[in-house]
């Protein structure tokens, strides 16, 4: 995949967490900043736990092409199951994936980070690449320590 500097984007990552903002800004510039930064990161958004219905997601902050899945109930399509087994789940082929929901036909591999807090998820990361198999041990490792920085702030 793309040769990324992770370590550089991360210092980037955390002067963006540390402008003053509210919660839904910081999550926006960190989605307009992956996907600006990162050439195989195409659609870059949060899923959040809806308070009133723990097991439904919400869209949040997001950066691409708008999406028809606004909400995603938990066990639907690779967010909802990755919501329900509160684990990454990285898919190299979404074409081979039964149980998803597509947001643009040109996507082509996708990895969803579920988000915690006090030990219950209470949304994910999810990013899209027009790119097979895009999302490396490398990408897992950064878009996990991004999770944990975001997960401070939620
Ligand atoms: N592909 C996701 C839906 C979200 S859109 O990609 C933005 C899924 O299967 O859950």
């Amino acid at each position: 995949m793309d040769f990324v500097r992770f370590n550089e984007l991360m210092q980037d990552i955390d002067t963006i967490l540390g402008i003053e903002g509210t919660k839904g800004e910081l999550m926006q510039d960190i989605c307009d900043y992956l996907k600006g930064r990162v050439p195989h990161y195409d659609w870059v958004g949060f899923y959040l736990v809806n308070p009133e219905n723990d097991r439904e997601l919400f869209l949040g902050p997001y950066a691409g092409l708008p999406t028809d899945h606004k909400v995603i109930p938990f066990g639907k399509g690779i967010c909802g199951q990755a919501a329900e087994r509160e684990q990454t789940f990285v898919v190299d082929d979404v074409t081979k994936e039964t149980n998803y929901l597509a947001c643009s036909p040109k996507v082509r591999s996708e990895i969803v980070i579920p988000l915690f807090k006090n030990g219950r998820v209470l949304g994910e990361l999810d990013i899209d690449s027009d790119k097979p198999g895009a999302f490396t041990e490398k990408d897992q490792e950064f878009l996990k320590e991004i999770a944990g920085k975001i997960e401070a702030i939620l």
